[in-house]
């Protein structure tokens, strides 16, 4: 039986609809709008796609939503000043500052100059801590694995004991968050990646499987448990010649077509865990307006 295809495009506007809803019950109470700044500092292509996306998300939510765009020779002080006007600026609650940063630019310290308290991105070091010890109520979680989470839910309910998920992929921005969130939901976790001595067996163990390594098609049909999860959060931009000269389509890190006939259910690419990251990015911010409001 193929899969079922796990629609994180409706589930995402589900969530923005309900931050919408609280967005507009804060500003009848306090008069606020929950403000979100988004730097963008350069010229990469995708990533013009994302902030643009995040920015008009924000405006729907009836967010203050401000972009700013930086040319790709902004220095590294240009841009840790930015962050600091917009820490101390009282009508912004979320700050995100797109990556990847051009070269020459510490990302690193420029991330961590955001304050915890508008880093709603999750990347702070506070942030990634109270995350790691499941501290969940002052922390900001990372868009995408708790985007991720969600659609989990979708299919397993919130409490996950018994199972087992293997996340593959160990970055800071998803294989380890993610880890951590299926952990705090009782699952039993591996975290595979490139140096995975047996890759597809380790997949194999797998009731719910992650795939978070930018890799295109990675994760194949009989690397799966059959009547497993598949959560995609792959979004790799392939040449496809089919639909014209330098044209790209959107695949995952899973090859879908081999895998929605093994899976129980799948999130496509595009439509899966990518809107889910959007509309999470606007309940951090909402939460943290409502956080300052007191
Ligand atoms: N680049 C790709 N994904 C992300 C994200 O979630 N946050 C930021 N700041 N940059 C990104």
């Amino acid at each position: 039986m193929p899969a079922t295809v796990i629609d994180g495009k409706l589930q995402s506007e589900r969530v923005a609809e309900r931050v919408k809803t609280l967005a507009s019950e804060l500003n009848l109470q306090t008069g606020k709008k929950p403000g979100l700044a988004v730097v963008l500092v350069g010229d990469d292509a995708a990533s013009q796609v994302y902030v643009g996306a995040k920015t008009r998300k924000a405006a729907e939510c009836g967010f203050h939503s401000v972009q700013h765009t930086l040319p790709s020779d902004t220095t590294e002080d240009q841009l840790a000043e930015l962050v600091d006007q917009l820490n101390a600026d009282p009508t912004i609650h979320g700050i995100l500052v797109q990556l990847p940063l051009p070269d020459g630019i510490n990302a690193p310290r420029i991330i961590q100059s955001i304050s915890a308290e508008k880093d709603v991105d999750g990347f702070h070091f506070l942030n990634v801590g109270m995350v790691g010890v499941g501290e969940f109520a002052n922390a900001f979680v990372p868009c995408t694995p708790a985007g991720a989470m969600l659609l989990i839910e979708q299919i397993h309910g919130r409490d996950l004991s018994g199972l087992n998920a293997v996340v593959v992929g160990r970055s800071n921005i998803v294989g380890k968050p993610m880890a951590n969130l299926l952990i705090a939901h009782n699952a039993t976790v591996t975290v595979a990646h490139s140096r995975t001595k047996d890759l597809p067996g380790t997949v194999r163990q797998a009731d719910i499987v992650v795939a978070a390594v930018g890799r295109p098609h990675l994760v194949k049909g009989d690397w799966l448990k059959p009547g497993a999860t598949v959560i995609d959060v792959g979004i790799n931009r392939v040449p496809a010649p089919d639909k014209g000269e330098n044209k790209f389509r959107l695949v995952g890190d899973v090859d879908y077509a081999e895998a929605a006939q093994v899976a129980g259910a799948i999130t496509p690419v595009p439509g899966g865990v990518g809107p889910m990251t959007i509309s999470l990015l606007m309940a951090n911010t909402l939460v943290s307006a409502y956080r300052e409001a007191g």
